[in-house]
């Protein structure tokens, strides 16, 4: 399955991004925890050299909390002040303030040589689409404000978000790069959700996650579809067979009585995007992309 993605506004984007770096000091970009490198912007270190910088390793509740853990040392050893959060929950957010001055210690100790008082930090806020950026924005503001009593400000014109008289967060739009050097990363993005469904054939993509869930989580299909426990590597033909399986346990049926494919496909990505399969990491730190060592199979 080939993923190419070209998106008109991309080039824009970019540019608006270098001219946002020189008003922050932060730079607060969200990962998906179960695709943690493949969902960074690659060109996020460039443009964001010097900025202190931090991940908030979200959707953590849909990840392998074991590869959590590692990925969240992966960061930490790169330099990054790592929050591990659930920003659908709330769960992990009371950490970031704490986070955020930490990565900052350097700005706010010259701040205060130079006389300077209480300027707030100013944070950009990155992640590609999907990745739960509204949802962090939202939360983070309420629990922010709920503290002091303020309401964030959103100052018109511009994404700005003023959240108290320490932080204040710019909000930049989501935006996925023209093209994936490996294909890997591409279909992991389109597995997360990240691609836009309609650009991709949702059986394929099925398959290829049959395959992958096999190799690493063979428990996962076996559990929550009542199906033999698959045994990898499978073939193309066999992806296919354990998908038509599903939709005969799903009862999955065309009008004549055949097997319908297309809505069994489109169960088992949305059974994986929300986490009914179980808890599922697609990515290693140690070998990125690669599969999980046996102890970690499911
Ligand atoms: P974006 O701005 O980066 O594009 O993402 P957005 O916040 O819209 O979030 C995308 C989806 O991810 C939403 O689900 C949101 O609820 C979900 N989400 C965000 N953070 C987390 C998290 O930490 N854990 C889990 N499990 N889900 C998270 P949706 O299905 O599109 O909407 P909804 O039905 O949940 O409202």
């Amino acid at each position: 399955m080939n993923i190419q993605w070209y998106p008109g506004h991309m080039t824009k984007a970019k540019r608006a991004m270098k001219e946002d770096m020189k008003l922050i000091d932060l730079i607060i970009e969200l990962v998906d925890a179960r695709v943690p490198l493949g969902s960074r912007n690659p060109d996020i270190d460039d443009l964001g050299a010097g900025k202190a910088r931090m991940v908030l390793l979200n959707k953590s509740d849909l990840a392998d909390e074991k590869i959590n853990g590692q990925w969240v040392e992966y960061f930490i050893n790169q330099g990054f002040q790592v929050v591990k959060v659930n920003c659908k929950t709330g769960d992990g957010l009371k950490q970031i303030g704490a986070a955020v001055q930490d990565a900052c210690k350097e700005k706010i100790e010259r701040d205060r040589r130079r006389g300077i008082q209480n300027r707030p930090i100013r944070a950009m806020v990155v992640g590609i689409p999907n990745v739960g950026k509204s949802t962090f924005i939202n939360a983070f503001a309420k629990k922010a404000c709920a503290k002091t009593g303020n309401k964030p400000g959103v100052t018109k014109g511009n994404q700005w978000i003023r959240l108290n008289k320490t932080l204040e967060l710019l909000d930049t739009p989501g935006i996925l790069w023209p093209k994936f050097e490996d294909q890997q990363v591409g279909l992991h993005l389109a597995f997360i959700g990240s691609i836009n469904d309609e650009i991709l054939n949702k059986e394929e993509l099925a398959l290829e996650l049959i395959q992958l869930l096999s190799r690493n989580y063979p428990k996962a299909l076996a559990e929550r579809y009542q199906i033999e426990k698959p045994a990898a590597p499978l073939t193309a033909g066999e992806s296919h067979l354990i998908l038509k399986e599903i939709a005969r346990v799903r009862a999955c049926l065309l009008k004549g009585g055949e097997l319908d494919t297309a809505k069994a496909a489109a169960i088992v990505l949305e059974d994986f995007r929300s986490g009914r399969l179980g808890r599922i990491t697609l990515e290693q730190p140690c070998r990125e992309g690669g599969e999980l060592p046996k102890e970690d199979q499911g």
